[in-house]
């Protein structure tokens, strides 16, 4: 049950370390990346990987890909639901990877079987052991979050950013042609702290009183850049599910090709630094001179922090990780802007908790 708490999703977001320890546990060993029932060299053949996902989990397998490319691993995304108007080829070198919390989305097991009837390889990453995605897959990876009841995806997004991106480590240190990142050393290291780092943004949030004060607002915009692009769609795409309010996420550099006609007074902009953030602290100022509040979601002393306004902070930590940082105050922000409109936070209205229908 919710125990203490008003909601599941509040449970959900406050469980977050644990989740993530249990997600990380075993897999990193002397600085390799190892899962369960793949061995080393288990992806050697692979030349293509497609990452085919709906809804948060889009957003999730967004991140792993780009991981994956930086790694000098070809990589794509594709909406499940679009898979059939839009992939590329496929054949025996190519790796689908069904990113699915529930494991029974009607779209993401659609766009599997496509692939693998195409002579494709693939792979579930989910969280519900026996699911179809994972019975169906050749191999499945599962994410360990536990049972998730909200409909809104929270712990459950971080767990399968964090697979995704050991999976890309694992991924690229078969395949022959990989350039593996020089830095994942430290990003192994650092990943040990993501819980600790967690449960910081847990106990020191204004997330709740920020809510409060733009709660009137007409618009809410998330912008971001690289990884920070996922987190922008994640985070605009909790805070329209459960509070109803309109949300939108950008890539920062787009904000200027159209959506800046939307930006006022009235409109709150959300710059989520992830590392390399320059186009969203340039396209936050030009925000901020049409008039919007400015929150940067950055550690203390990131320079976009003296763009803005507000400021959600996080810890410092390995680029890789501050988005999901950057996602869990995100993720506050929704629950508490929600509770305070009094909306059913667990039920979204016209919404269900795993969508089995195309
Ligand atoms: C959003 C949300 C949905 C799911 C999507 C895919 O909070 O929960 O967007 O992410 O329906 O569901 P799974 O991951 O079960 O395939």
């Amino acid at each position: 049950g919710k125990g203490e708490y008003d909601h599941y999703m509040a449970k959900e977001i406050d469980t977050q370390p644990t989740a993530l320890s249990n997600t990380i546990e075993g897999r990193v060993e002397n600085g390799n990346v190892a899962f369960e029932d793949l061995p080393v060299g288990t992806f050697a053949d692979v030349e293509t990987v497609q990452f085919v996902a709906c809804g948060t989990s889009y957003h999730a397998a967004m991140y792993g890909s780009q991981l994956l490319r930086s790694a000098g691993v070809r990589a794509e995304v594709l909406r499940a639901s679009e898979y059939e108007q839009t992939a590329g080829p496929v054949d025996e070198n190519t790796l689908v990877v069904a990113v699915t919390q529930s494991g029974e989305t009607a779209d993401t097991l659609d766009a599997v079987r496509r692939a693998t009837d195409r002579g494709a390889r693939s792979l579930a990453v989910t969280n519900v052991v026996g699911s179809t995605a994972a019975r169906e897959a050749d191999d499945a990876i599962y994410i360990r979050a536990g049972p998730e009841v909200g409909v809104a995806a929270t712990k459950t997004f971080s767990s399968q950013a964090v697979t995704l991106a050991l999976l890309t480590q694992r991924i690229a240190a078969d395949v022959p042609t990989a350039t593996p990142v020089d830095d994942r050393e430290a990003m192994l290291e650092s990943l040990e702290d993501l819980p600790e780092h967690v449960e910081t943004v847990l106990e020191t949030t204004n997330a709740e009183s920020l809510a409060r004060e733009y709660i009137d607002s007409d618009s809410y915009f998330f912008i971001g850049n690289g990884l920070g692009h996922s987190v922008a769609l994640e985070g605009a795409l909790k805070f329209k599910e459960i509070t109803y309010e309109h949300a939108e996420g950008f890539a920062a550099g787009e904000l200027k090709h159209g959506p800046l006609a939307l930006v006022t007074q009235e409109t709150p902009v959300f710059a989520i630094a992830t590392g390399d953030d320059e186009k969203t602290k340039t396209n936050a100022i030009e925000a901020r001179t049409r008039g919007a509040p400015i929150v940067a979601v950055a550690p203390d002393d990131h320079p976009i922090a003296d763009a803005a306004d507000r400021q959600l902070s996080i810890p410092d930590t390995h680029p890789v990780w501050a988005g999901l940082l950057a996602n869990v105050q995100l993720q506050l922000v929704s629950y508490h802007a929600a509770a305070l409109l009094e909306r059913p936070i667990d039920k979204p209205r016209n919404l269900a908790k795993s969508v089995t229908v195309e």
